[in-house]
């Protein structure tokens, strides 16, 4: 089955492809209904609160001619404790895919063991792939190439390992700054040099920012860690990407935050909303037009089927 669960292992012409294809239904939109979803059915089930991934499913699947059913853990049976396994057969026998979006990526496993159609992963506590599609065909528009210098400030949460399996995808430049304890899995950076990244995990923001064409960040507590949040605000005090931290970076470069931010937090108001945090519009925007994209490879094989429109 065809799931689109990480992007660890992607080929790089695959993950090319997938930035083609978004890019052209981007362009083309409004385009028509393809035959692989028209009428057809996504369950879109979100055990974490969403907006943009919720929105942005919706919209894809409602241009390409199929039909959403958002189902929340208030309202839906998950919510009371009845098994991934038996929520994915029941979805699979009445839908053509499934968008999942939970806590453990155990869950995620299950729901793609168990479904009989496929699953596309819309973040666990570990990934979060879809994301980082959209990050990566917006510093494509925006610096007309992927091979620039990145940098990430903050939690090694789960959009940090995305980043790094796209850097081990791409053979990408990373330099990471997390304070101790907070760092990404050393296996999963072990695995992108291995792949041919540059990857490095840094304490000092500085070090990071110097030079790079790309700052991003992300919240300093994920869903799910709501309860150390005290703790963390304390480890994540310095870690804020604001007009200081750009004095070191590139004359051109660019912020990104996959949203929702905390202005004075991880970000200043100054950057999100000011001139080197106009990409993170374009970020959130391009998450619908990847979707399209990441729809049609899990529901095709996308990139080594015929691209539509
Ligand atoms: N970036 C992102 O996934 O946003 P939502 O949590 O609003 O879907
Ligand atoms: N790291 C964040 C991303 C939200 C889109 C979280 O998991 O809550």
């Amino acid at each position: 089955m065809p799931h689109f669960l990480t992007l660890a292992g992607l080929p790089a012409t695959t993950l090319t492809s997938l930035l083609d294809a978004s890019a052209s239904y981007k362009r083309t939109r409004p385009h028509g209904h393809p035959p692989w979803l028209n009428g057809k059915t996504v369950a879109v089930v979100l055990e974490k609160a969403s907006t943009r991934t919720r929105v942005g499913f919706e919209v894809a699947i409602q241009e390409l001619g199929g039909h959403a059913i958002v189902l929340t853990s208030v309202g839906s049976q998950l919510g009371r404790g009845e098994p991934v396994e038996d929520t994915a057969r029941v979805l699979g026998r009445m839908c053509h895919g499934i968008v999942y979006r939970t806590f453990g990526d155990e869950r995620m496993q299950r729901m793609a063991s168990a479904s009989g159609v496929p699953v596309i992963n819309a973040l666990t506590d570990l990934e979060h792939p879809c994301q980082i599609v959209a990050d990566l065909l917006t510093v494509r528009e925006r610096l007309g190439s992927l091979d620039v210098r990145y940098a990430w400030i903050g939690d090694g949460n789960n959009m940090a390992v995305s980043w790094i399996h796209a850097a081990a995808v791409f053979g990408l430049t990373l330099t990471l700054a997390c304070p101790d304890g907070y760092h990404p899995d050393p296996d999963v950076v072990a695995d992108a040099r291995a792949a041919g990244a540059t990857v490095h995990v840094v304490g000092d923001p500085v070090e990071a920012a110097r030079g790079a064409d790309v700052i991003m960040t992300d919240v300093w507590a994920s869903m799910g860690q709501e309860a150390e949040a005290r703790t963390r605000a304390e480890a994540f005090a310095g870690y804020l990407v604001d007009d200081g931290l750009f004095l070191h970076a590139s004359g051109r470069a660019i912020a990104l935050h996959c949203l929702p931010a905390h202005r004075g937090e991880e970000i200043s108001a100054s950057i999100i909303d000011g001139p080197r945090g106009e990409a993170i519009w374009d970020q959130a925007e391009n998450r619908m037009h990847t979707h399209k994209a990441i729809l049609e490879l899990a529901f095709t094989g996308g990139a080594h089927g015929p691209i539509w429109p």
